[in-house]
């Protein structure tokens, strides 16, 4: 990476920009896409060392590719990680991370609050496999703490959860974690590199979906686990490697390229947020608003202590499904989708899309009321979000 001349460490927007750019022979300014499957070995002595590992060159894109790795220094320099492989899809990264650590009688400890496929897994999938795992309030550190157990090797949580914008003290977790031995894995989508390190905060993988706002123009799914190189080199990458969920050349270039923009991105969009979570909770239709960089979030103490932002999603409650869905009929400019981090603005009610899945009561156990909507603010002017809002918010 290009240094400065006074030799200072380089502000995360400008290692976004030129960390793990790698050139060719032809000296590309842009990064190069390196759309190959398979590398060729100047002679038989070369394959062996290769594989060997006495050789550190790449071998196959299932195990690694010069576009998928520069994708991979970049995000690591800027997340501040010592490693990272890249995934397919954000799930394809969840999973490796949980499933590559745990072994049948193993324990995990996970918050309740999770996307849906994440809870599938460490409900559903891990538990098949012989692994215990206890579902925790993420918000009450004595459940966490009572769920700790010897065998316990991993906790697994997302800050902000996903709809609920519910915040977990990462600090605190990793403490105890680490207590019992644990490593701390984060899934840190909703609140994007940009906005929060939890590396900085004790934990000990970050996984992102690079769907959400890296990628940022709705276009390719991705993945990326970050965390300390023997981590990422010994446990995760072996079963990675062969078990074939890695992110593809022309993914990561899209990727590479949309971390250019990411900051840029990011807090644009998490200035609408706020001014739409402000116009929002002055409206009378409006039953709740739950935005982290609100005053009255329940926990805006951590949120301004854990986040440089609120964030760009919204959470909001109109009181019934009929209300919420005549309000996302009602729209003209936002969408009504299940994706977040979008350059579009995206509604979504997730009681019947992203957590139909759930029963009425574990839906309510989590917060996820009939009248509940997720926006995830994108990056079209605010004044013409808060029209649209308030429009169909009138047409209720
Ligand atoms: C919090 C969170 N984690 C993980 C994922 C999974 O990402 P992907 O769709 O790229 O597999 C999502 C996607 O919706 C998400 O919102």
């Amino acid at each position: 990476m290009p240094k400065d001349q006074t030799d200072r460490p380089l502000a995360p927007r400008t290692r976004m920009v030129h960390a793990g750019t790698w050139r060719s022979a032809h000296g590309e300014l842009s990064e190069a896409l390196f759309l190959t499957q398979a590398f060729a070995y100047p002679d038989a002595e070369a394959a062996e060392a290769r594989f060997k590992g006495e050789d550190e060159g790449f071998i196959y894109a299932r195990y690694g590719n010069p576009t998928v790795r520069m994708f991979e220094e970049r995000i690591a320099a800027l997340e501040g990680a010592e490693d990272a492989f890249a995934t397919a899809s954000g799930m394809a990264a969840v999973n490796a991370a949980l499933f590559s650590q745990v072994k049948a009688g193993d324990h995990v400890v996970a918050a309740r609050a999770l996307f849906g496929s994440c809870l599938y897994i460490v409900e559903t999938l891990l538990p098949r496999f012989g692994v215990e795992v206890t579902l925790v309030d993420g918000t009450d550190l004595a459940q966490w703490r009572a769920a700790m157990r010897p065998e316990t090797v991993a906790v697994f949580l997302e800050t902000p959860s996903n709809p609920t914008l519910e915040l977990i003290d990462l600090a605190a977790v990793a403490e105890i974690a680490h207590g019992s031995g644990a490593r701390v894995v984060v899934d840190n989508v909703f609140a994007t590199p940009v906005f929060q390190r939890p590396l900085e905060l004790g934990a000990d993988v970050v996984i992102y979906s690079a769907t959400k706002h890296i990628d940022g123009q709705g276009r390719c799914l991705g993945g990326v686990v970050l965390g300390r190189k023997k981590f990422i080199r010994e446990v995760l990458e072996p079963y990675l490697k062969h078990t074939g969920g890695a992110m593809s050349p022309f993914n990561a270039w899209v990727m590479l390229k949309g971390l250019e923009t990411l900051d840029l991105r990011a807090r644009a969009m998490a200035a609408g947020a706020a001014e739409i979570a402000d116009r929002l909770a002055a409206h009378q239709a409006v039953a709740r608003v739950l935005y982290p960089g609100r005053v009255d979030h329940p926990q805006a103490a951590l949120a301004a202590r854990q986040m440089e932002t609120g964030g760009t999603m919204v959470a909001f409650d109109l009181g019934s499904k009929a209300a919420a869905f005549r309000f996302m009929n009602a729209l003209g400019l936002i969408l009504i989708s299940n994706n977040l981090g979008d350059a579009k603005s995206i509604i979504t009610h997730p009681a019947t899309t992203t957590h139909q899945r759930l029963s009425e009561e574990a839906r309510a156990a989590l917060g996820i009321g009939p009248g509940l909507l997720r926006l995830s603010v994108g990056l079209e002017a605010a004044e013409d979000l808060i029209a649209d809002i308030e429009g169909a918010l009138a047409a209720l």
